[in-house]
């Protein structure tokens, strides 16, 4: 079996609350010679496997140069999820990854970086707001542009007030049904792109969430004049080997698993929002 196939095991070293359905599991490898050897790039991802029950592909949403411990934000919503869910520090799981291709940070250095997400907490883009603002000299403009169904989905609300204020930041929220002492929109994320202050020519779009929504993004930021290729997103598909080899999440000639999950709009234009795809 290739190393790629066989978990290693990982010990959960503290198990954060983020809401009642999303947690943090913070997670060390066991050998600390392949903990150390261990690099990642914001996008990538791992697969957990709860010991017995199975195994599922997760982003580590940790700064890859930060104190090296795996950060992965799970929505609880399943069999394993769910399971995870119930690990407190001290539990042991398997571990395989880094996998997949992350999002094009050397790329987005010295432009404007544009983030679009829906749903809740979209952990791929977590990654990059992340890495951005811990890095802010390095970037242009932020624009975080976040859509939620209901405004009480909304997690780490702290956290968009302080990015908010940091210096070329704009956050843009948006819940489709507004709840008390909403400040934000209301209706889907694409009603915030009037407001969202985007140079065409410098920017560089990274997007996550449910496919129809970043469907109608990406229209609607072609329509105002974004190049088709620095439009970014980060894809799901049923994952089982992560290898490229069982052929689970191919989308005609891709493996999300290996070719992305993130892929540029020309790579998947002509598949994504296709029915069977
Ligand atoms: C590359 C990649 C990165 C991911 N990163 C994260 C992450 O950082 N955090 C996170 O919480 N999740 C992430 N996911 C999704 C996660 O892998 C699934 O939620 C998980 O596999 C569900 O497994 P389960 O056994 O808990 O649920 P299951 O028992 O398999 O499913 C329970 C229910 O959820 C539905 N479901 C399963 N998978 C998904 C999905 N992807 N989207 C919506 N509904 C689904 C099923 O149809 C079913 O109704 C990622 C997926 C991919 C492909
Ligand atoms: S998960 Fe097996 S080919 Fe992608």
């Amino acid at each position: 079996m290739t190393e790629a196939l066989l978990p290693r095991e990982a010990e959960v070293v503290e198990r954060i609350q983020e809401s009642s359905t999303i947690f943090t599991l913070r997670l060390r490898m066991t050998d600390t010679e392949a903990h150390a050897r261990y690099e990642f790039a914001p996008g990538q991802f791992n697969m957990l496997y709860l010991y017995g029950v199975g195994e599922v592909p997760i982003s580590i949403v940790s700064d890859p140069e930060d104190d090296h411990l795996l950060d992965h934000t799970i929505r609880a919503l399943g069999r394993v999820t769910d399971g995870l869910a119930r690990l407190e520090a001290g539990a042991r799981v398997g571990i395989r990854g880094p996998f997949g291709r992350g999002w094009p940070l050397a790329e987005a250095r010295g432009r404007d970086v544009v983030l679009v997400t829906g749903g809740l907490g979209c952990a791929p883009v977590m990654s990059v707001i992340n890495y951005v603002t811990k890095r802010r000299g390095e970037f242009g403009r932020l624009t975080i542009i976040q859509g939620v169904k209901h405004s009480d989905d909304l997690i780490w609300r702290t956290q968009y007030e302080r990015w908010a204020a940091l210096p070329q930041t704009q956050v843009l929220l948006a819940a489709d049904v507004a709840g008390p002492g909403w400040h934000g929109a209301e209706g889907p994320v694409t009603v915030l792109f009037d407001q969202a202050e985007i140079d065409p020519e410098r920017a560089v779009v990274m997007m996550c969430g449910p496919e129809r929504m970043m469907q109608a993004s990406a229209h609607l930021l072609l329509e105002q004049g974004i190049p088709a290729e620095s439009l970014w997103l980060s894809l799901e598909r049923n994952m089982q080997c992560a290898v490229g080899h069982c052929g689970h999440c191919q989308m005609g000639p891709h493996f999300v698993c290996k070719n992305g999950p993130v892929f540029s709009w020309p790579e998947i234009s002509d598949l994504f929002g296709t029915p069977g795809f």
